[in-house]
């Protein structure tokens, strides 16, 4: 079994569909859920009990909305001070390493919308790159961010009940160690049709 610690941030619960759904769904799995704006509705983050936290399990996984091509500011906050020199990373900063670090996305844009050909410019996954290299400072494995692109009003179709139900699967999937996690690393992006088959038992 893998400890797995969901981080959600949502600045805007009022009007938040998407990941209010997937709170509720990663609630009712084995994983550790942390809403960060609950916790710290002024960002005074507790440096030690996060550190703590992250000590105590394996898997990393921060689930939010796209806010201007990058994480809501909290998570950022939470980067700036938990992921200290001298602890997560540095010569003497090893308390990370082996871990794993996954993101839970959801974007407004369409795919369309992102590459070269879209109004966006650049993949989903350039704007990822500072979190996906802060993993590799640490000596983490950062895994294909898990992604619903087109979330706004996905709550009046399937796409919000398939992405949640594919997001308890994928969960699961982590804390059972039955994620198949090389052949998820193999994508740019992981979707709800395309969570890699489970590793046979
Ligand atoms: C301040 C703000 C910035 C946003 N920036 C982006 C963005 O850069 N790219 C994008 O695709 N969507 C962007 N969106 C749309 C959100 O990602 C989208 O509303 C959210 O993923 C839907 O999830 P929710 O129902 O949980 O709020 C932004 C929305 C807000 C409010």
């Amino acid at each position: 079994m893998a400890n797995v610690l969901i981080y959600t941030a949502h600045p805007g619960r009022r009007y938040s569909h998407v990941n209010t759904a997937l709170d509720a769904a990663a609630s009712a799995t084995d994983a550790t859920c942390v809403d960060l704006m609950a916790d710290y509705p002024r960002h005074n983050i507790n440096v030690e009990r996060e550190q703590e936290r992250l000590l105590a399990h394996d898997t990393i996984l921060f689930q939010f909305p796209l806010f201007w091509y990058s994480t809501p500011s909290i998570i950022k906050e939470w980067q700036d001070l938990v992921l200290e020199h001298g602890w997560a990373y540095g010569s003497n900063g090893t308390q990370l390493k082996g871990k794993t670090m996954m993101l839970a996305i959801t974007a407004g844009g369409s795919a369309d919308a992102y590459g070269k050909s879209g109004y966006n410019h650049f993949d989903l996954r350039m704007f990822l790159t500072p979190l996906e290299q802060t993993a590799r400072l640490c000596g983490m494995t950062f895994l294909p961010p898990y992604v619903l692109f087109g979330a706004l009003g996905a709550e009046k179709t399937d796409l919000l009940a398939n992405h949640v139900a594919g997001y308890t699967q994928l969960i699961n999937g982590l804390c059972n160690d039955t994620y198949d996690r090389a052949a998820a690393a193999k994508n740019d992006l992981i979707f709800a049709d395309t969570i890699p088959d489970l590793v046979k038992g």
